[in-house]
């Protein structure tokens, strides 16, 4: 049972991995295995909208020049996802959020049906914001979204300084007993299937 992290901050020992860590931490001593990875700092495309890899049945993103097939490869053998960013004017930093377009959109079936949750992190506010955006996708892939205490959000500007937000680092790990305990059941041997998905009925409200 392995729990996929993924930083989308360019910071690698930032706020947003300090939070991830608390969650990791914690799946750790709940006996997941976790795996964190962090996007990088080089260019990152956003989605040109070309549907090659719906169209030719990819499984990932026609444009393997950057980070975005490298998460594709890593939700291959993740049971569950916690994605984390900072805040930007109250959005998720661009470059994650034009990564995670693309690998939702060309390997939505890595991500359906699985446990996950969404961390933001930020100096002052809009982290909600920010948070709500992140959980936009995992609500209509069928995921299993989980919460804690309050909302996965955590302060902090200089790097590591959000490990004194208290109530911050108690709510991510909260956010880990929670994952795991889901994730833990749903591997049960007499673990309930997921129901079947009906058909797809799409309906673009012109036609
Ligand atoms: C371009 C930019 C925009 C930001 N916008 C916000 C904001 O809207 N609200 C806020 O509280 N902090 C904002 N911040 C601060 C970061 O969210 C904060 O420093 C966070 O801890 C950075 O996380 P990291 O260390 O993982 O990169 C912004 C920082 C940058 C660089």
């Amino acid at each position: 049972m392995k729990v996929l992290l993924i930083n989308g901050s360019p910071h690698a020992n930032g706020n947003t991995a300090r939070a991830l860590k608390e969650v990791a931490d914690t799946l750790a001593a709940e006996g997941l295995e976790t795996e964190t990875f962090w996007i990088g700092l080089k260019p990152v495309r956003g989605c040109v909208a070309c549907g090659q890899c719906r169209g030719k049945d990819l499984g990932r993103c026609a444009f393997d020049d950057d980070v975005a097939n490298r998460i594709v490869e890593k939700l291959q053998t993740a049971d569950a996802i916690v994605i984390g960013s900072p805040t930007y004017y109250g959005q998720p930093a661009g470059a994650f959020l034009a990564a995670w377009q693309r690998v939702c959109f060309s390997a939505s079936t890595l991500i359906h049906g699985k446990p996950a949750a969404s961390v933001a992190v930020c100096r002052r506010g809009g982290s909600t914001a920010a948070f709500q955006c992140l959980n936009m996708p995992f609500e209509m892939l069928n995921s299993v979204l989980i919460g804690s205490q309050y909302w996965n959000v955590v302060f902090g500007l200089s790097e590591g300084e959000c490990a004194q937000d208290g109530e911050g680092m108690q709510t991510m790990r909260t956010l880990g007993r929670n994952m795991a305990w889901v994730v833990k059941n749903l591997n049960r041997p007499d673990a309930l299937p997921r129901p079947a998905d009906e058909p797809w009925q799409p309906t673009n409200f012109i036609r």
